[in-house]
């Protein structure tokens, strides 16, 4: 018995957490085992280390080691026990923000992310990744809303641009497992989307 993982991705201010309960009842709809957890984050040295992710002064490199040593803790703890027993766990962000974040927004090699990749979680992927692609000027003005930004919140619209472009170019690399969803509209329209993505599962 083998669960699945489905993770959720874009660039800050893209929308997903509203859309996060909508998802997790779609889920639980299918009379599984749903764990609803996040990166960096999902384990209690993950959360530590998403505290210092989030507000210390840190590398490029630095930044990139961390996010896979909680992802490490997080497969280990919390997604490969769940998927062995036949759960289904919903990710809020995994590996594609890596690559979309520290390779794309702060350039660290592809090269070194791949390596980590392959260390920290084999041959695990997502079964399903769902993409909340939203214009950057759009995403950035939300932000501008927001109370006490974190250190990422805080880049430019140039750093969201590149990380928006990062993540195309995984959803064009891997069309099998990406759903790339139109942010910039309705709830309800997205909500839609998201129930027939969910029900092809
Ligand atoms: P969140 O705002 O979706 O909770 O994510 C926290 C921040 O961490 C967000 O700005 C994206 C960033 N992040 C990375 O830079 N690399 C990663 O691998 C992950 C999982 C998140």
């Amino acid at each position: 018995m083998t669960g699945k993982l489905i993770t959720l991705e874009g660039v800050d201010g893209a929308g997903k957490s509203t859309h996060i309960p909508l998802i997790a009842d779609l889920l639980r709809a299918k009379n599984v085992e749903v764990i609803l957890t996040r990166e960096p984050g999902g384990t209690a040295l993950g959360e530590k280390l998403r505290e210092l992710l989030l507000h210390e002064t840190m590398s490029a490199d630095t930044e990139t080691l961390l996010m896979f040593a909680a992802r490490r803790e997080h497969i280990e703890q919390v997604i490969q026990p769940a998927l062995t027993r036949g759960a289904w766990v919903l990710s809020d962000r995994f590996t594609d923000a890596s690559f979309a974040y520290q390779h794309g927004g702060r350039g660290v090699a592809a090269e070194k992310l791949r390596s980590l990749e392959t260390w920290v979680q084999g041959a695990l992927q997502p079964d399903l990744t769902v993409l909340f692609d939203l214009p950057v000027e759009i995403s950035c003005q939300r932000l501008a809303g927001a109370r006490d930004p974190d250190r990422f919140e805080q880049e430019n619209t140039a750093f969201f641009q590149r990380i928006r472009d990062a993540y195309l170019e995984r959803a064009a690399k891997f069309p099998q497992r990406f759903r790339v969803i139109d942010a910039n509209r309705s709830v309800s329209k997205i909500q839609d989307e998201l129930k027939q993505i969910i029900s092809m599962l």
